[in-house]
């Protein structure tokens, strides 16, 4: 996979579902599964599922997602795909069969890097999106969630919450990189995960004036660009006002955005998270106030709009506990980072598994973990499906 999708402007990867990088992987992903006799089937939501038994009610399901935020790292996602393959590997080189029905899912759109919704492919698997709402998502390019899904072979019509594919999944274990300095401190290779910060994501439209860099004269100005400006300083503010808040602009886009033109328009989006819904909550009406008080100054227009949220995951503490001690009492770490597992874990029981980071970077081209880190997951990937498949 090493070679696909590699951003040379912005360094790292940019692997967008859909597009042709995160398609070939998928396709690399298909090969891989067949040339194990998995049985491979894509859902109505674009998720790719590799069956090792008959699909029934109680299968036990891991993988992650190939997709990537733009400029992102090799691990994010596709850790957890090599590493459950992999573990089908081990479980056959030891002659194991599950009882249950295993599985390893590709999850569609997980970053939100193209159409802005993250875990979109478990959101609309699970009921957690409205179709109506993800087929009129649009990306950078103006082309649709519904256009680009069709182009990938899916029918838009059909996209939404699929009860029949979720009835199927008992368990669900995601491997995935540790996003943080967690392990390291410990140092322990692989983790557990014990919970997920409260997180969402919010457009702050600033509506201004466009007009002449030189001709318009400062007390005529309506820019947008300077409440933007102050909103990104308002979130920094607001974060950390908060109990382990965090908040972040990492995208702003004016429009026309030109060097010599005052912006009409500024697009900045928020990402904010915390403990808990209501100090998620507290950031983002801090920074709302903030925002609007900027733009009434500069006399521009501000509309705030929510383009996706999930509250804060406990994970199943038994299930946790089992994986741990299956392990030999791994540590159990919370993460500030979101997961399909987060998402699926309102409708069934699921797990993560974290494999250590020793930069402790990640959505960056520095994301990495050790060779021997990464087979450390792939053999507690193993021992957890055998034991709960087994
Ligand atoms: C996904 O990795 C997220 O936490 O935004
Ligand atoms: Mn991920
Ligand atoms: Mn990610």
């Amino acid at each position: 996979m090493e070679g696909v999708g590699r951003d040379r402007k912005r360094g790292g990867y940019s692997r967008h579902v859909f597009e042709p990088a995160e398609r070939e992987l998928r396709e690399w992903f298909v090969e891989e599964a067949e040339r194990r006799d998995l049985a491979v089937r894509t859902d109505r939501n674009g998720n790719i599922w590799a069956w090792w038994g008959e699909p029934g009610t109680d299968a036990v399901v891991t993988g992650s997602h190939l997709d990537s935020v733009p400029g992102g790292g090799a691990f994010d996602g596709p850790l957890g795909v090599v590493s459950a393959l992999a573990a089908v590997d081990a479980l056959r080189a030891q002659d194991f069969t599950p009882i249950r029905p295993l599985a390893i899912v590709v999850f569609a759109e997980e970053e939100g890097g193209r159409f802005g919704v993250p875990c979109l492919g478990s959101r609309l698997m699970s009921g957690a999106i409205d179709p109506d709402v993800a087929r009129r998502l649009t990306d950078p390019a103006g082309i649709t969630f519904a256009e680009a899904a069709a182009e990938a072979g899916l029918d838009p019509a059909r996209v939404g919450r699929d009860d029949e594919a979720l009835a199927a999944v008992h368990t669900f274990v995601e491997l995935h990189v540790e996003q943080g300095r967690g392990l390291i401190d410990l140092g322990a290779p692989v983790g557990v995960a014990s919970s997920i910060l409260a997180h969402g994501r919010w457009r702050f439209g600033f509506a201004g004036e466009g007009n002449h860099a030189g001709a318009t004269l400062l007390g005529d100005r309506r820019d947008p660009m300077v409440p933007a400006a102050e909103m990104v300083l308002a979130a920094r503010i607001a974060a950390s006002e908060v109990d382990d808040g965090r908040a972040t602009v990492g995208r702003i886009v004016p429009n026309p955005g030109g060097t010599n033109v005052i912006a009409s328009t500024v697009d900045v989006w928020l990402d904010a998270r915390a403990g808990d819904d209501a100090s998620t909550r507290e950031i983002v009406e801090r920074v709302r106030a903030m925002a609007a008080d900027a733009a009434e100054r500069e006399n521009c227009v501000l509309t705030v709009v929510e383009e996706s949220y999930g509250d804060t995951v406990v994970f199943d503490s038994e299930l946790r506990d089992q994986v741990s001690r299956a392990l030999g009492g791994v540590p159990a770490l919370p993460t500030g980072a979101g997961h399909d597992a987060g998402i699926l874990a309102a409708h069934l029981s699921t797990a993560m598994l974290f494999v250590r980071n020793p930069t402790g970077i990640s959505h960056a081209p520095e994301e990495f973990a050790e060779a021997d880190d990464c087979q450390a997951g792939v053999t507690a990937l193993a021992t957890v499906l055998e034991r709960l498949t087994g």
